[in-house]
């Protein structure tokens, strides 16, 4: 073990003001991130959406602005993480001081995916990967005709599911899941179980564009961690705070 020194700011989220015990939890929290071996821990972050090809022009997408993803990469590189981001196609300069790797597609990021999930500790699998891919490429630009027209689409492999399935017994993954309010808590428990995940992050359609997260952490144990409503960055480090003092 060595020692490491953590920077605390004083905490200045709305939720820092409801309870007095998150600061707390907070500096517990630091301390056993900074309590961790010699080795920074090993983070495998996606972020973003996949572009699916359906001609050279056009493609088939989720919207993402990949925000979670960014805040989350920021957030493990602040608290000393070995960070690697595998950035979807957001637009915009990547982010600083972060080892980024870009993909467009499900195809990239599976490839990428295979090069890197081994070398990790942790995945968290913030990307929105398309459900559906087309079929066939066009490897030009698909007239308009007038017409109306048929692609025809593939599931696209659960790709998260894979790395939990090859995945070492010290590796852990966690995956998002947004869904409607009503059946969020239940799908994204059965996403948990069906995917192999260690944790996942359920969080609700509003979330999506929005500058805050209400989202619930439910653990493979059946646990379950509420931060309540929190801007994205803070959401980040409660979520990397928690990673690390879960080893
Ligand atoms: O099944 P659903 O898309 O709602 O699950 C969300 C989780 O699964 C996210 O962590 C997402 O990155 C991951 N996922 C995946 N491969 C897919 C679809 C989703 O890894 N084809």
């Amino acid at each position: 073990m060595t020692a490491r020194l953590a920077i605390l700011r004083p905490d200045t989220s709305r939720h820092s003001n409801k309870t007095q015990t998150f600061g707390y939890e907070r500096v517990l929290m630091i301390y056993r991130g900074c309590a961790m071996p010699d080795k920074p821990l090993k983070i495998l972050i996606t972020a973003g959406p996949t572009h699916e090809p359906i001609d050279r022009v056009r493609y088939i997408a989720n919207r993402s602005s990949g925000a979670m993803g960014l805040a989350l990469a920021a957030a493990a590189r602040d608290a000393g993480c070995d960070v690697t981001l595998l950035l979807g196609p957001i637009g915009g300069a990547p982010p600083e001081a972060i080892r980024t790797i870009a993909y467009t597609s499900s195809h990239d990021l599976t490839s990428e995916l295979d090069r890197c999930f081994k070398d990790c500790d942790v995945l968290i699998m913030a990307a929105a990967v398309a459900d559906y891919r087309p079929r066939t490429y066009s490897d030009g630009k698909l007239p308009r005709t007038g017409q109306s027209m048929t692609i025809e689409l593939e599931p696209v492999p659960d790709l998260v599911a894979r790395c939990a399935a090859d995945k070492r017994a010290e590796q852990r993954i966690v995956g998002f899941a947004l869904e409607e309010p009503e059946v969020l808590r239940r799908r994204a428990a059965e996403k948990l179980q069906r995917k192999g995940l260690d944790a996942i992050v359920a969080n609700p359609l509003k979330t999506m564009g929005s500058a805050d997260i209400d989202a619930t952490l439910i653990l493979a144990s059946g646990e379950s961690l509420s931060p309540g409503v929190l801007p994205k960055d803070d959401f980040a480090k409660w979520l990397v705070e928690w990673i690390q003092s879960d080893g």
